[in-house]
């Protein structure tokens, strides 16, 4: 048995029938009392690999979560006792000596997967909830996805190197933790959002190829799939192309997967941003829904219909929604007006009277030609039984309501399988212009535009792409990375573009740019989100389930009270006082 140390023989969920007749000693947690006639109890004993059954006189006090030592034989349970439940449910362990290590006061909830406690009763009492099968499995599957992770970039020749956590602001957007330099009162480092500078900086350094299981820090909203801390496989490689990294993080990807689930998906298919945005109206497209949105533009090319008249006519095909109610539809063209589209039609695909062929129910059935019905039962595909929904808008516009419907009325929980990822590939360089007429940075300032749109970054940035790329899991963000820039003057056209003055330029990212000057291999690299892969492979829908101490929603930790004031003395030593106070 695995587990042996000093003061046990193994571990409880390992016992079994090869092993009746042994004399074992097992430690643990008195999961479960159940007395037994006059002198006897069961009494269930629980450790981190499972539960065993122990037959134990009465005359020990016995209470739910004492820790205990319990020596005894392994038996065979008398025929009809066992219990198919549990994984060592042919056997018990008989003629027991107890010792009690601790005694516990009653626990805060039940130890159990099936208990449903609130949020934050679990946090305050962490250390109780990660006593769950539940939550004791999810520590291991992210333990064991790290290190394929690990094994997969040390095998492909990555180096692993830490980089500061004190540190200086790093461009990825988000706001920053700050921490007050007591050397220096009035200064401060920056918690980094992501090594992102200095695996640069590493490249320059002529590192070649680096990694990192790397804890990055953004003061951020909370959300199921983002905490405040976080981990990222985190890597840079130099003389490299795209191709090259998508083939490295794939590895490290499939490798992961594998060993958490034990079996390797297919290799990673891509698809460019644009199509993503065309077929799923979204950037991170949930590839186990069946259905994509279709365009209906030359079906409506030339109707009379002026609900349809937009620049961009989309439809979507919903199997079997026909059934849809009238109070159903009507919620679903308010929440299409609440994404921002200016209505939504829809139609409900019946069997023809008389059988032979669909009938269309909706009011706008009636005032479409034969061959617009036709045309957008041919183009959706749809079928009698079915439902079509169709926005007629601006092709963004048009494209994203659609996919955000397409995703909620399928409601799909992100860990339900199958796993299906994608490489979302040619991403554009900037995002809309926003109100100080520059557009903002779909990555980040160090993305490489593509070399074919170099020539428009002045002219129209908008249609720049670059050589930017996204992992995506079941609709979920894993992961971002791009080529980067290292040529000065690209870096400084796409500074401009983005409106960030050279002195702007040069207080935050000085030190990079001189770096360049010193000779800079072509780099590139990516970053995925541990928490997240694992939240996906262990079936969860929240990250915090595959955290041990993570932060509740509004970010405090229950357990340990923090964020909390500190005192005057040590705010003084810093040189910071309290606005107000
Ligand atoms: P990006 O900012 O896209 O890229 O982050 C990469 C991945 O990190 C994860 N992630 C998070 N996970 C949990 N909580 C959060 N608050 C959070 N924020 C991000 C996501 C995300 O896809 N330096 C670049 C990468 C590069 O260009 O090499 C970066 O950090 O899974």
């Amino acid at each position: 048995m695995t587990g042996a140390t000093s003061m046990r023989t193994g571990l409880c969920g390992e016992v079994g029938l090869d092993d009746v007749g042994a004399r074992v000693r097992l430690c643990g947690w008195v999961a479960r009392r159940r007395e037994h006639g006059e002198h006897l109890a069961f009494v269930d004993l629980r450790d981190r690999s499972g539960i065993v059954q122990c037959v134990v006189d009465t005359s020990v006090d016995l209470r739910s979560e004492y820790v205990v030592c319990v020596s005894g034989v392994v038996r065979r349970r008398p025929e009809g006792m066992e219990n198919p439940n549990l994984e060592t449910g042919e056997v018990e362990i008989g003629d027991c000596t107890v010792e009690v290590l601790s005694v516990a006061e009653p626990p805060p909830f039940l130890v159990e997967d099936r208990a449903d406690v609130e949020e934050a009763v679990r946090l305050r009492h962490r250390y109780v909830d990660l006593r769950r099968p539940r939550m004791q499995a999810n520590l291991r599957l992210r333990a064991t996805v790290v290190s394929a992770i690990r094994r997969a970039m040390e095998r492909q020749g990555f180096c692993e190197i830490e980089t500061p956590l004190l540190w200086s602001p790093t461009p990825e957007g988000a706001r920053e933790f700050a921490v007050p330099s007591r050397l220096h009162p009035g200064t401060f480092y920056v918690l980094p959002q992501s090594p992102q500078i200095a695996k640069q900086l590493l490249m320059v350094g002529g590192v070649d190829r680096y990694y990192q299981i790397a804890r990055c820090l953004r003061d951020e909203d909370l959300r199921a799939d983002r905490q405040f801390e976080f981990t990222q496989l985190d890597m840079e490689a130099s003389f490299v192309t795209q191709d090259d990294v998508l083939g490295f993080v794939s590895e490290a990807v499939l490798d992961a997967a594998e060993a958490a689930t034990g079996s390797r998906p297919p290799a990673i298919e891509q698809m460019s941003w644009a199509e993503a945005l065309d077929r799923y109206g979204t950037d991170k497209p949930d590839l186990r829904i069946e259905t994509a949105i279709v365009d209906l533009g030359e079906v409506f090319a030339s109707s009379e219909v002026r609900a349809l008249a937009a620049p961009a006519v989309k439809g979507l095909r919903v199997r079997g929604g026909s059934g849809t109610s009238r109070a159903a539809l009507d919620a679903l063209v308010e929440r299409a007006k609440a994404l921002g589209a200016r209505g939504l039609a829809w139609f409900r695909v019946n069997e023809r009277e008389g059988g032979g062929g669909s009938s269309l129910d909706s009011p706008l059935a009636r005032v479409l030609s034969e061959e617009e019905r036709e045309g957008l039962l041919r183009a959706t595909g749809a079928a009698p039984g079915d439902l079509v929904l169709v926005v007629a808008d601006e092709h963004r516009t048009a494209c994203t309501v659609l996919g955000q419907l397409r995703v909620e009325l399928a409601a799909k929980p992100v860990g339900e399988g199958p796993h299906r990822y994608v490489w979302v590939v040619q991403f554009p360089l900037f995002e809309a212009i926003g109100a100080d007429g520059h557009p903002a940075a779909a990555h980040h300032p160090f993305t490489m535009p593509h070399p074919d749109d170099l020539d428009r970054i002045e002219t129209d940035p908008l249609s720049v792409r670059s050589q930017a790329y996204d992992l995506v899991l079941n609709g979920w963000e894993l992961g971002s990375g791009s080529v980067r820039i290292h040529r000065a003057d690209v870096q400084a056209r796409v500074f401009k573009a983005l409106g960030v003055s050279d002195e702007d330029a040069e207080s935050r990212f000085g030190f990079l740019m001189n770096a360049f000057r010193y000779g800079a291999p072509p780099h590139a690299g990516f970053a995925f989100g541990i928490d997240r892969l694992v939240a996906v492979l262990a079936g969860e829908e929240s990250i915090r389930e595959v955290v041990a101490f993570p932060k509740t929603q509004s970010g405090s930790d229950p357990l340990t009270g923090a964020p909390k004031p500190l005192p005057v003395s040590s705010l003084a030593e810093l040189g910071i006082r309290i606005a107000g106070r």
